[in-house]
């Protein structure tokens, strides 16, 4: 198994520019940069509410990456109807809440029902990746192999979020079952939220996946030290504690 892929979610660059509707920061450079400097796939999410990326980001962005385009998205037939115009690499099927300040919790595949399956199907059709963002839950994974995801991508927010040693252990482990499931499914394994420059160590010191995707604690140091460096120590990171065997 070879070294996790970073994905370098660029949604809060879009943050910054849209606090003044303005024309910068431009997530597409953003992405340039980050891609320079190690990132081997670029996420951003088109939620239904535009209020970080717009439709213009991505389709600019599927015209200049050259590595992956991971588009996360609600599985709302307006964005599904973008979704499969832009074709980007890879469709991350997540839930989306008006209210809520980032995604909250995992998809409910088991009750999907038949607009779940519909989506998976018309971007499945146009030959785009489906992962779904999922807990890590046995019962998630099962339904997601079922509807023919190619992908899951394992919610890592209660790990992130476990402030004891007990709590980290317990969700480290539901994550390395969940993933040897996924796995045994024949799915492949990304995972991500609440991933840190601190707690990436542990999660990868325990678990393979094929590619972690973050973006708040490398878009904050970015915001410092700029997007090359945040993103190249990142890597770095990933390199150093990865488990290959
Ligand atoms: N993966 C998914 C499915 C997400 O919704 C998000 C947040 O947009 C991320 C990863 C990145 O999370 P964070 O910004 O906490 O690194």
């Amino acid at each position: 198994m070879s070294i996790p892929k970073l994905g370098v979610n660029i949604d809060h660059v879009a943050t910054i520019r849209q606090a003044r509707r303005t024309f910068e920061p431009d997530p597409v450079a953003a992405a340039a940069l980050a891609t320079l400097a190690g990132a081997e796939v670029i996420t951003v999410h088109l939620r239904e509410d535009r209020r970080h990326i717009q439709d213009r980001d991505v389709a600019l962005l599927k015209q200049t990456v050259f590595s992956k385009l991971n588009l996360e998205m609600a599985c709302s037939s307006e964005i599904v109807g973008i979704a499969v115009r832009t074709r980007p690499e890879q469709a991350t099927l997540v839930p989306e809440k008006r209210q809520e300040v980032t995604t909250e919790g995992g998809l409910d595949v088991l009750k999907g029902g038949r607009p779940l399956a519909q989506g998976v199907r018309r971007l499945k059709e146009k030959g785009i990746i489906v992962s779904l963002f999922i807990a890590p839950d046995l019962a998630q994974i099962r339904a997601s192999a079922d509807l023919g995801a190619d992908a899951v991508e394992l919610h890592t927010g209660p790990y992130a979020n476990a402030r004891s040693g007990r709590a980290v252990a317990r969700e480290l482990a539901r994550l390395v079952k969940g993933a040897e499931e996924a796995r045994r499914l024949g799915m492949t394994v990304n995972a991500g939220h609440g991933l840190t420059y601190v707690n990436i160590r542990g999660l990868l010191l325990a678990i393979r996946v094929e590619e972690l995707h973050i973006g708040h604690s490398i878009i904050s140091r970015a915001v410092l030290v700029g997007m090359e460096r945040a993103v190249r120590e990142m890597c770095e990171l990933i390199e150093k504690f990865s488990c290959t065997q």
